[in-house]
């Protein structure tokens, strides 16, 4: 970060082209909205209170979106243009003097190291402005850079304006800009509307600073990605693919282990230890961490999950909001949700859900449960097909089961209830009231066995006419 330069991200534009009622750069790639991606990358080099962003659609919810970084808003509430959408930044305190970095709210890809290099090659040259440029295969619908003999950028012409020479051209303008801000506001005021669009363009600042004497040099970017600007559902994609391909690029970099990196969604914010393993097709989301060790099996999706050191998701797991300490293994098929705990050394099997619960310290839950609202101690053994009854119509419940408890297949557990540490609960039993440590509870009908009944009732069948 540095004192001397402010950034203004100009984000007050709808973007047709997305055919959306959300504003463009609330759309999300990489796991965040576009505004937070260059939010953070404006961040890298400029101080918060010097960092404005310009709103104008949606202005509230692009300003909850990234308020929390400690920024400013500026409120455009009529979209004339990119050099109007400057221009109206002029009262926000600090951005009259040093450098002034100009950034499109809609261009997630670009990288610190960029902006970095921007203004260093800004600094070196005393030019009042440098232009970020890149050259395209196809660059149709961008502004091109006219340069002078000395290689100076002399105009930006728009697409719409362009005569086919200059059509012809390949280097674009990215929409990144470093400006001596002391030389920029006197000539945003001279600016005029595109007798076209009826827009102030920013990019005519350019002539206008020649016009006076100053000059403005391009700063050609290495990899003409990160400039890729967003307007469609199609770029949007792409550019969530090259963010995720980038975040597993730099866990990878850092010593976990991913298997077939380009099936894998991370979220820009997951943490992962090292030697952690992440298996194909796998997504983690949101601020999900991973300890030293953790595996994560193909197609499990975590989302706000932290796996701790060595423990384990298999296959097709779904775990939200919840923690697995320690050596512990879940899945596959498993699915834990809303702050459920399972606790150093415990199992959890196929087809559990787990709901708002804890499962105790070597405890056990194999196959086939609901364990809902529940507290299970230690070593505790839940036979398959358990469920508890943790809501009665009206009001959730809930279940206590004691340390080494021991839960038979089928059983019912009709909270609030408690089962006493070290019981048993007889398989298929309905259990409705608590039942004492060390105790066995049966809660079922009594079987009765009748000798013979089989071969008896086929003989009178045999009887009966018409039967084959
Ligand atoms: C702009 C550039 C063009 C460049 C291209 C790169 C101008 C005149 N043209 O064109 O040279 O190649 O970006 O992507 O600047 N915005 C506002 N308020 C406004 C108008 C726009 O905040 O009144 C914001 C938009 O929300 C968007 C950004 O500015 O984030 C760019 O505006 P857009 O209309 O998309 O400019 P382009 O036509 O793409
Ligand atoms: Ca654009």
């Amino acid at each position: 970060m540095q004192p001397d330069v402010s950034a203004v991200i100009l984000a007050a534009g709808l973007g047709t082209r997305m055919k959306s009622s959300l504003a463009k750069v609330l759309h999300r790639a990489g796991g965040a909205p576009l505004i937070e991606h260059v939010v953070r990358t404006a961040l890298a080099v400029a101080p918060p209170e010097r960092t404005v962003v310009v709103t104008g659609h949606q202005a509230d919810q692009v300003q909850a979106a990234v308020s929390h970084h400690g920024i400013r808003f500026q409120f455009q509430a009529e979209q004339l243009g990119t050099g109007h959408a400057l221009a109206v930044c002029r009262l926000q305190p600090g951005l009259d003097s040093g450098l002034l970095l100009v950034l499109y709210g809609d261009c997630p890809l670009l990288q610190p190291s960029t902006l970095q290099a921007l203004l260093d090659a800004h600094r070196r040259s005393g030019a009042a402005a440098t232009v970020l440029t890149a050259r395209l295969a196809d660059p149709s619908g961008y502004g091109r850079i006219l340069r002078d003999p000395e290689g100076r950028v002399a105009a930006i012409v728009e697409h719409k304006d362009a005569t086919p020479e200059q059509r012809a051209i390949g280097e674009i303008n990215s929409g990144i800009y470093c400006f001596d801000a002391g030389l920029l506001w006197p000539r945003l005021e001279r600016l005029r509307p595109s007798p076209v669009t009826g827009e102030l363009y920013l990019t005519d600042v350019i002539a206008l600073l020649r016009q006076d004497g100053q000059f403005a040099v391009p700063f050609l970017v290495g990899d003409a990605a990160e400039v890729l600007g967003i307007n469609t559902r199609v770029e949007l994609a792409e550019a969530d693919r090259i963010l995720r391909a980038r975040k597993a690029r730099a866990l990878m970099l850092d010593g976990v282990t991913i298997e077939k990196p380009e099936t894998v969604s991370i979220d820009l914010d997951v943490e992962a230890g090292r030697d952690s393993s992440i298996g194909p097709f796998v997504q983690l989301l949101g601020a999900t961490r991973l300890g030293p060790g953790a595996r994560i099996g193909a197609c499990s999706i975590l989302v706000n999950a932290v796996v701790e050191e060595g423990a384990e998701v298999l296959p097709f797991c779904h775990i939200e909001d919840s923690r697995l300490a320690q050596a512990s293994r879940v899945g596959p098929f498993a699915r834990l949700r809303m702050r459920s705990t399972v606790a150093a050394g415990a199992h959890v099997g196929n087809f559990v859900e787990m709901k708002n619960s804890t499962l105790g310290e070597g405890a056990k839950a194999m196959h086939l449960a609901y364990l809902g609202d529940s507290t299970i101690g230690p070593r505790a053994n839940i036979g398959a097909g358990t469920i508890t009854c943790n809501y009665d119509g009206f009001r959730k419940h809930p279940t206590t089961i004691g340390a080494g408890a021991f839960i038979g297949s089928n059983s019912t557990l009709v909270a609030p209830v408690v089962i006493g540490d070290g019981s048993f609960v007889a398989a298929a039993s309905i259990v409705t009231k608590d039942v004492p440590p060390d105790a066995l509870a049966i809660g079922r009908a009594h079987q009765v066995n009748r000798e013979g009944w089989a071969s008896a009732r086929r003989e009178k069948e045999k009887e009966k006419p018409g039967q084959s």
